[in-house]
């Protein structure tokens, strides 16, 4: 008996769709359309009063709600719109000058954080990025012996978002702050799915959002800091929500609020941020390690039954080296994976991977063979070869 299959009644999608995508849109929650609702009638009813009885402090309570599953404190976490925001604010608090201007991440980063990464040549800051072999993972070794006395910031993905391998959060972070560097991770992939403790691995910076894993839908990014980094940091990328007291609307420049909220911006995203609360819920009424006892198991199950098939698998096989995804190599993998769509079999396909596969707390372990056996015949089908 699988507890955990109680609350598939709460995901309306199930009833119809075996829903294998939660690493990259989690299935909404029943309830989400009543905090939608809930949402309207504020707006509707209460109208600019809204603003002080809650709709302006949503970035810190919505991210006291999201603490508990990544090992903050209230307080500790903002809301944003996405990574990309989030890690753009916390580049635009850094200098690089000639003696520390590194920044170390890996080739297999999600490209929105390198992207931004390599903007910040002009202002001086030199990018290493650490290869991977293979494709799907990076050798820590590698990892750390790339970090150095010069290096300003060490950006580094919990779990890879192509083939899910895990990497060592604790040793990337001790060797980064032996040479005196920062750490920022990005927790997407693992958050919700994977135990995380950000005070425990005393990380520096963490990014994420609320999309894939936390159920929580579009626009709702965080942000979590480490709190005695807090008077030193004053963003470039700020705005009025970021003064000590916005509602003064001083002259610049900008006086930074003590708290978290130096690191917001401009007016919250509300809706998204409504739309974010049940999946957090949901996820801190489970927790997360029951949720990953149940992925460990079901990913497990996954890897022997493409084994079985003779489909080539593309994500770490030792548990404590993957998340919650099984990346499946066919050749026409694409394809397939719109085939599966048309039988209302939801994964998704990344070229250089190929058809990632994710159970989640929601999934039922004949869902899984399911997928499988309709992998293996339409890898095997002519129209599709
Ligand atoms: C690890 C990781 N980071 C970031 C993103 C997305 O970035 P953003 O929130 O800016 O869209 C994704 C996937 O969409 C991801 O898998």
């Amino acid at each position: 008996m699988d507890p955990l299959l109680a609350w598939r009644s709460e995901f309306p999608i199930l009833a119809d769709t075996v829903y294998l995508v939660s690493h990259s849109l989690g299935a909404m929650p029943a309830r989400t359309r009543a905090r939608l609702n809930e949402f309207a009638d504020t707006w509707a009813t209460r109208g600019v009063r809204a603003w002080e009885e809650g709709w302006w402090d949503l970035p810190v309570t919505t991210g006291n709600l999201l603490a508990p599953i990544i090992g903050a404190a209230p307080g500790e976490i903002t809301l944003h719109q996405n990574v990309s925001t989030a890690q753009a604010i916390v580049n635009s608090c850094l200098d690089f000058p000639p003696s520390r201007n590194k920044i170390v991440t890996e080739s297999l980063n999600f490209t929105t954080n390198l992207y931004l990464f390599h903007r910040l040549e002009s202002l001086g800051a030199q990018i290493v990025t650490v290869p991977s072999d293979d494709g799907l993972s990076i050798s820590t070794e590698r990892y750390l012996a790339s970090i150095d006395e010069r290096t300003r910031l060490v950006s580094v993905s919990h779990v890879l978002f192509k083939s899910s391998a895990l990497q060592d959060l604790a040793a990337i972070t001790a060797r980064a702050h032996a040479c005196g560097a920062l750490v920022s991770a990005d927790l997407y992939q693992s958050a919700g799915a994977v135990p995380i403790d950000v005070h425990a691995l005393n990380l520096d910076f963490a990014t994420g959002g609320s999309v894939k894993w936390l159920c929580g839908g579009p626009g709702a990014g965080y942000l979590y800091v480490r709190p005695d980094l807090w008077p030193s940091l004053e963003p470039r990328f700020t705005g009025w929500a970021a003064h000590r007291n916005p509602f003064a609307f001083d002259a610049a420049p900008i006086e930074f609020a003590p708290g978290a909220e130096r690191f917001l911006h401009g007016t919250p995203n509300v809706p998204a941020l409504y739309s974010a609360r049940s999946g957090y819920e949901i996820i801190n009424e489970i927790g997360v390690q029951a949720i990953r006892e149940k992925s460990i198991r079901q990913t497990s199950r996954l890897i022997e039954l493409a084994r079985e098939a003779g489909i080539p698998v593309r994500t770490p096989s030792d548990p404590a080296r993957r998340g919650g995804v099984v990346t499946l190599d066919v050749p026409n993998g694409a394809d397939v994976t719109r085939a599966l769509a048309r039988q209302n079999i939801l994964v998704d396909f990344r070229p250089g991977a190929g058809i990632r596969v994710a159970p989640h707390f929601y999934t039922a372990d004949e869902e899984l063979d399911l997928a499988v056996s309709a992998i293996q015949s339409l890898a095997a089908a002519p129209e599709l070869a």
